[in-house]
């Protein structure tokens, strides 16, 4: 890949894979990135400026997308509206984002014959039991349960029917929870260390019991550049690195490392319609592509989160207000 454009650059995972492309490979990137609420522009402070440029702007502008599409030679879409708790307040938004925005890049790629990536989430396939031995793998059912993960499964349907009908070069994947550095403070991990550093106690939705399957961001982001040079076209690739744990257990594994009680946390309202449990079997990832991830200790990679939003309170002090008002009008 000699030049590729990056939609939503500028948020959590999109910042991260730019950092992580411009360190490991030789590409130049181009971000496109509406710079909404989640985005940050410290996360690309310092990025060679002769391999690096950003765009604001919309993926649901056409004649931009067009006109960005015609001039790389792939697009990697991260661009979406991505938090739950959002999605039950602006529902429209993730309508006209997920599902408009990536139409209207799916259509400038059929158009320039440009190789796509499209980057989903584990959350199209809805929950599982607590004591559900299956995993999520290709072939499992969709079945969305939130407006977030309902646009993102229309999104990856309009993917697949664009391979299909029109021939267009994409892969998908869906990955599961990630950590790491630079993501926005209303997430749970970065929310609850932020919490703790302002002296406040960590708020856990319900009783705790849901699960997620964490990854490290870097692992994700690598994944997706082993599917960009080596996915089969058509082919949709699931992410994740056997990270299951529930949200008591991190939240208290947060405190600990952090030096606080592992009991000083708070039950605050349950989400509306909350997800149980997410697990991925990404079988297919390692053995067809040998993928494999690098940050197989959680609490190692968990430490060094703290301690990069320790570091870095410039970055995450400007959205921490706004964020907890929002939180506190809904009794979270
Ligand atoms: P994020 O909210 O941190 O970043 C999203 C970025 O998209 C922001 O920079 C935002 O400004 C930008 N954006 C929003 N609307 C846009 C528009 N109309 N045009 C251009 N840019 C726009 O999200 P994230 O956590 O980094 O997630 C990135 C992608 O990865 C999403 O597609 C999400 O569904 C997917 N994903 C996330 C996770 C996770 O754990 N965070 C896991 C699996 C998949
Ligand atoms: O599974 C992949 C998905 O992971 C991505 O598609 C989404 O974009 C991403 O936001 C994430 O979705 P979740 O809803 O799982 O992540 P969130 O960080 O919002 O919450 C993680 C869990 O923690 C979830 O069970 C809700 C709970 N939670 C969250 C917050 C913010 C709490 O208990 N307390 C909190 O304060």
């Amino acid at each position: 890949m000699h030049s590729l454009l990056v939609t939503g650059g500028a948020g959590f995972i999109g910042s991260n894979f730019v950092r992580w492309v411009l360190d490991n490979t030789n590409s130049t990137v181009t971000v496109l990135d509406a710079m909404t609420y989640a985005a940050n522009e410290a996360s690309l402070v310092g990025l060679p400026e002769k391999r690096f440029q950003l765009v604001r702007g919309s993926v649901c502008d056409a004649d931009l997308v067009d006109d960005l599409v015609a001039r790389h030679d792939a697009v990697v879409h991260f661009a979406a509206e991505s938090h739950n708790d959002n999605s039950l307040d602006t529902p429209g938004l993730f309508i006209k984002t997920n599902i408009i925005g990536t139409f209207t890049l799916l259509q400038a790629v059929r158009k320039h014959h440009t190789r796509l990536h499209h980057i989903s989430t584990d959350e199209v396939y809805g929950d599982l039991e607590l004591d559900d031995p299956t995993r999520f793998t290709p072939e499992t059912r969709y079945n969305p349960s939130s407006p977030y993960s309902a646009a993102k499964a229309s999104a990856d349907l309009l993917v697949r029917a664009w391979v299909r009908s029109f021939g267009v070069q994409a892969t998908i994947s869906n990955c599961s929870n990630n950590y790491g550095p630079r993501q926005h403070v209303e997430k749970f991990i970065p929310r609850q260390i932020t919490e703790i550093l302002d002296g406040r106690r960590p708020k856990l939705y319900g009783s705790g019991l849901n699960v997620r399957d964490w990854i490290h961001v870097d692992d994700h982001n690598s994944a997706v550049w082993t599917i960009l040079e080596r996915g089969t076209i058509g082919e949709t690739y699931l992410i994740g690195a056997d990270g299951e744990l529930d949200n008591r257990t991190v939240i208290e594994l947060i405190l600990e490392l952090m030096g606080q009680p592992t009991d000083s946390y708070d039950h605050v309202n349950d989400r509306p319609g909350h997800d149980l449990r997410y697990a991925i079997d990404a079988t297919k990832l390692r053995e067809e592509l040998g993928w494999q991830p690098e940050y197989t200790n959680f609490r190692g990679g968990l430490a060094a989160t703290i301690d990069w939003y320790r570091n870095n309170e410039s970055w995450w002090r400007p959205q921490k207000e706004a964020t907890e008002a929002a939180y506190a009008a809904k009794g979270q």
